[in-house]
């Protein structure tokens, strides 16, 4: 096992009317700015439990941040910060507007140009202190100090992170989720999935407890995924895939083992450039990286397919297809496509995105063998 330092400093507070409790998690005489998205929390409630519970307090809005939320909108929210002196910021909606309040704390803090954090990994030395609402089980941003923006006018999309964008507290009330459609359900459980896959599909690195973390968040997202379509207000079902996501990526299971992340980069890019949501492009490239380094995770795909699928018969490569295939199917299933010609993307998007993973000089996967050459030949296996 590697060496880590493990730290999370997020409170949750999670359950059905958890709202109520923000006043006890704010600091007293915070001047907050609640930040939100384009309109969900209207519609569910969720809007009028906050300002209930905040009644009283010294409490600005700024509404409409977009999905994959952009540079430009978080700008607008920095100058209010300055503007009214905010001192809190409270994030009520999905990672989207979580990731995006995040920014916005660092931005407003921060001496230079701000993009400099995404593009350039400039340091980030404080943030206003944050707090969250979630409303969408997916991203893990209640519980992690990343935080991922796009900019339109450039079309590109950036994570940074930094242990001043964890949260404070993130509230985690399931019943918000009743309202979420089924593409965003589904998304959020590829999500999920993916995460865990990222930090556990790797090479074996004798880390049995992690492997069994990771495999058992699997296990309960295939038990709970198909109860979400048949019996979607059913809060149990909504409470279990919400703590999955949270604990896929807070962290915990990928500590002290070797992690991939080039399905979320190369991912990433075809969001940026054809508007994919970020569930459906991980659901395109991630059967093409394995297959890309079916031999290098030949092994851990083998165990996976004992230990998540129960398969058993045939040789270790055998078994490794068979789970790629079985995952692939499972996405399908979930009525997420996984082909990039589904989507009306065509070839001309294998070498754009390769130029793109060149031009910034990456290289990918747990050994780093993933650039744009190997960018292209797992694309096209993806049209
Ligand atoms: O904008 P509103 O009106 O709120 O609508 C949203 C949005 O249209 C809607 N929604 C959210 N909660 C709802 C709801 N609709 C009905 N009922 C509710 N309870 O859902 C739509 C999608 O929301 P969004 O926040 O974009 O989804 P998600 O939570 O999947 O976040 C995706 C973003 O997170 C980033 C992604 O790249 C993407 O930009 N990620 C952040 C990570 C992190 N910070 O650690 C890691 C992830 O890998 C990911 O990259
Ligand atoms: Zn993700």
């Amino acid at each position: 096992m590697q060496n880590f330092v493990y730290h999370n400093p997020v409170r949750i507070l999670f359950g059905e009317h958890t709202i109520a409790q923000l006043p006890t998690v704010i600091p007293q005489g915070s001047r907050v700015l609640m930040v939100y998205g384009q309109g969900s929390i209207h519609r569910n409630g969720v809007y009028q439990q906050v300002k209930t519970a905040l009644n009283g307090w010294s409490l600005l809005e700024f509404g409409g941040l977009e999905a994959n939320p952009h540079y430009e909108t978080c700008l607008k929210a920095v100058e209010i910060c300055h503007q009214e002196t905010i001192t809190f910021l409270l994030a009520v909606g999905g990672g989207s507007v979580l990731d995006g309040t995040k920014f916005i704390a660092a931005a407003t803090l921060f001496a230079g140009d701000p993009w400099s954090m995404l593009a350039d990994n400039a340091p980030v030395e404080r943030a206003l202190p944050l707090g969250c609402v979630l409303t969408l089980p997916a991203t893990g941003s209640e519980m992690n100090g990343f935080s991922v923006i796009s900019r339109e006018s450039n079309q590109e999309k950036r994570g940074f992170g930094s242990p001043h964008l964890y949260p404070q507290f993130s509230i985690l009330d399931p019943s918000t989720t009743f309202s979420l459609n089924d593409r965003q359900v589904a998304n959020g459980i590829v999500d999920t999935f993916i995460h865990v896959m990222e930090q556990y599909l790797t090479t074996p690195a004798q880390a049995p407890l992690q492997d069994r973390q990771a495999e058992a968040i699997i296990l309960t997202l295939l038990e709970e995924a198909p109860k979400v379509r048949t019996i979607p207000n059913d809060y149990a079902v909504r409470a279990n895939l919400m703590w999955c996501a949270t604990q896929g990526l807070n962290g915990l299971i990928g500590c002290g083992v070797p992690q991939d992340w080039s399905t979320h980069l190369i991912g990433h890019e075809l969001t940026a450039l054809y508007g994919l949501d970020h569930g459906q492009s991980l659901a395109v490239v991630l059967p093409g990286v394995w297959m890309f380094n079916l031999k290098l995770k030949q092994a851990k795909l083998a165990h996976y397919a004992r230990r998540i699928w129960g398969m058993t018969e045939g040789s270790e490569e055998t078994l490794a297809l068979a789970a790629i295939e079985r995952t692939e199917q499972f996405f399908r299933e979930l009525g997420v496509k996984t082909r990039l010609s589904e989507y009306g993307i065509g070839p001309e998007a294998v070498q754009a995105v390769a130029d793109r993973i060149k031009a910034r000089g990456l290289t990918l996967g747990e050994q780093g063998n993933i650039g744009s050459d190997a960018v292209a030949s797992l694309l096209t296996m993806r049209l």
